[in-house]
């Protein structure tokens, strides 16, 4: 064989390898988005949350002047707590409601009436009285939730929890 014939041959073999090469990266290409779709779409799913319902929670004449009432709420008459929250009138006479559930891993909070502090039984995470995380592990602060003021009673509105 003749040099020229050789490197026309090589030629015609590195063009069949491009050729081969595009195909396998498309078609692998096609395979990773096919599988990575489905990910990407729930990651981005977001349905927004459902309104929160309001639930009697203390007798607006049963909360003290200062202080905090903790209180299970429940959605259902089959008294299950759905929500475990403290109510609690600020030195300004707003009433703020907060969840019990600790940001850090959903331990129920006690309330320091002393401090005015919020405190985590399980790894000593603290809160301030508005539920500001101060010390210890918790990376946020207490949940609020909404309040409102419906005929004799404070209502506190919660969601369900998801399913
Ligand atoms: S669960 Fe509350 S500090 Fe860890």
């Amino acid at each position: 064989m003749e040099p020229a014939e050789l490197v026309q041959a090589s030629g015609s073999d590195k063009t069949r390898r491009d050729f081969l090469k595009t195909g396998i990266l498309a078609v692998s290409g096609i395979i990773s988005a096919a599988a990575v779709y489905p990910i990407i779409r729930l990651a981005l799913h977001t349905t927004p949350p459902a309104p929160p319902v309001f639930v009697d929670a203390v007798l607006l004449s049963d909360m003290p002047e200062a202080g905090v009432r903790r209180i299970d709420l429940s959605l259902e008459k089959d008294g299950r707590p759905d929500a475990r929250v403290f109510v609690k009138r600020t030195p300004d006479g707003n009433i703020i409601a907060l969840s019990a559930v600790c940001s850090h891993l959903g331990c129920i909070v006690n309330y320091d009436r002393i401090k005015d502090q919020f405190v985590c039984p399980c790894h000593g995470g603290r809160y301030d009285g508005n539920g500001k995380n101060i010390s210890g592990p918790p990376p946020a602060p207490l949940t609020r939730l909404p309040v409102r003021i419906a005929g004799a009673y404070i209502q506190v509105g919660i969601r369900k929890p998801p399913v």
